[in-house]
């Protein structure tokens, strides 16, 4: 049987490549940086799918440019970056990644507050820059974990992974997200009690229209002044320029960016300035066994809607309605 055609548009790990490969006579882009939008539009011209990532726009002109698509298989949890009510109204099933990421993601929550409270970054530029003459009581004093509280914004898979890792910390938990259940020893509360009461925010909400700039000058202000905000969400779902001012002005203590708007940041971007903000390039789910397991789910997805099987993971499981 002949197979069927399919563009990946990065070189993803071997699991989940050897898979497309085995099934699929993949076009497979090698580059260390994405393709232009213009050569990614030239290749999906005769292909049945696409295995593509966060940093690929799969909106009406990318579906238009490639007539015969019946799978796009998104290698993330996240989905934004593909136009999703317009996949559905064609029909085309769309795949992602969910779970096998949790852990990975919650990790590096922790790891953020953990460096942000405790100034890792501040301390080790300070001993690569030879400053460090002696031991001091004061230096670089930072946060305390135990007994502090930690607001969870967002309590699906991720959110409830970090109150999990919160009560071996010893921290009170609360999270906000209306269509969740209690879990780990964290309290339901609402937003502005959330602000008011954490000494950590921890955001991990999908971005979309409803939680775009959701981190804006008023969230802010509700924070504590002793607050440290970590996002390993997406960069949209904080408004930078509001931030930049909190951090600024000492409004909050600090932050601690896995993801930005744009990514990457411009390089005389304002935060980039800021001491009091680390930023990582989106790393939440970089472990060897995360990606390996996420290219696979993503192979998975593809394989099952060239073969117009259910996707195993789909975000628009209406393509399946009569
Ligand atoms: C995802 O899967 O959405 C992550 O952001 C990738 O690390």
């Amino acid at each position: 049987m002949t197979k069927q055609k399919v563009f990946v548009t990065r070189l993803i790990p071997e699991k989940g490549l050897n898979l497309v490969r085995e099934f699929c006579d993949a076009d497979i882009w090698p580059g260390e940086m994405p393709p232009s939008r213009e050569e990614l539009l030239s290749r999906i011209r005769d292909v049945d799918g696409v295995l593509t990532l966060l940093t690929e726009k799969v909106d009406a002109e990318f579906m238009d440019a490639a007539p015969r698509l019946k799978v796009i298989s998104n290698m993330a949890v996240g989905f934004d970056n593909v136009d999703v009510p317009e996949a559905t109204r064609r029909k085309i099933p769309v795949g992602n990644t969910p779970g096998v990421l949790t852990d990975a993601t919650a990790d590096m929550a922790f790891a953020l507050m953990l460096s942000a409270a405790r100034r890792l970054p501040e301390g080790q530029k300070y001993v690569r820059d030879g400053l460090w003459k002696t031991w001091h009581p004061q230096l670089f004093l930072g946060a305390d974990f135990v007994g502090a509280t930690l607001g969870i914004i967002g309590f699906g898979r991720i959110g409830q992974a970090v109150a999990k890792r919160a009560q071996g910390f010893g921290l009170r938990v609360i999270f906000c997200d209306p269509t969740a259940q209690p879990a780990f020893g964290a309290s339901s509360v609402d937003m502005d009690t959330l602000l008011r009461e954490s000494d950590f925010v921890s955001v991990h909400v999908p971005l979309n229209a409803g939680t775009r700039h959701l981190v804006n000058v008023e969230f802010l202000a509700k924070m504590k002044s002793n607050a440290i905000l970590v996002n390993t969400s997406r960069g949209g779902v904080v408004d930078q320029s509001a931030l930049f001012d909190a951090l600024k002005s000492k409004k909050i203590f600090a932050a601690a960016l896995d993801v930005t708007d744009p990514e990457p940041l411009p390089a005389n971007d304002p935060l980039l300035e800021l001491e009091n903000c680390l930023i990582i390039p989106h790393l939440g789910s970089a472990s060897k066994y995360t990606r390996d397991m996420m290219s696979f789910l993503a192979a998975q997805n593809l394989i099952a809607g060239l073969k117009s099987e259910r996707l195993p993971n789909c975000v628009n499981l209406e393509v399946y309605k009569a």
